[in-house]
């Protein structure tokens, strides 16, 4: 990425070249590696705060929104006001097969942010 962030296309992390532009944007998914199919399981969702580097939360620049989908399929959005000090949420699902968890966050100034993470169902 040329730019450090794009208003328009998806903003991926790059592990190998981190910024902070990358630490504080990217959701981090807390979520096993594999779970019982059927059986509800929590996600604990957050927005930034990789590596200590916390997104503002101001009026004029905040984390928006924060949606979790299971592949292309949205599970839940939850949307926060300027004044949560820390965008972080936390869903119970149950999935009956395997899926690539997304979750895509917003923030005014800086666009749509994803992070995935593969579920394996057995
Ligand atoms: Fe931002």
């Amino acid at each position: 990425m040329a730019e450090e962030f794009s208003l328009t296309e998806m903003n991926r992390a790059d592990p190998a070249n981190m910024t902070d532009m990358m630490r504080k944007h990217t959701p981090v998914l807390d979520v096993p590696d594999e779970v019982k199919a059927g059986v509800p399981f929590a996600i604990a969702l957050k927005v930034g705060g990789i590596e200590g580097v916390e997104h503002p939360n101001l009026l004029g620049h905040w984390i928006n929104w924060v949606d979790l989908y299971a592949g292309d399929r949205l599970l839940g959005r939850t949307e926060f006001a300027p004044v949560v000090s820390h965008p972080e949420t936390t869903l119970h699902i149950a999935l009956d097969e395997s899926a690539t968890l997304r979750a895509v966050a917003y923030c005014n100034l800086h666009g749509v942010w994803e992070a995935t993470k593969a579920v394996a169902a057995r």
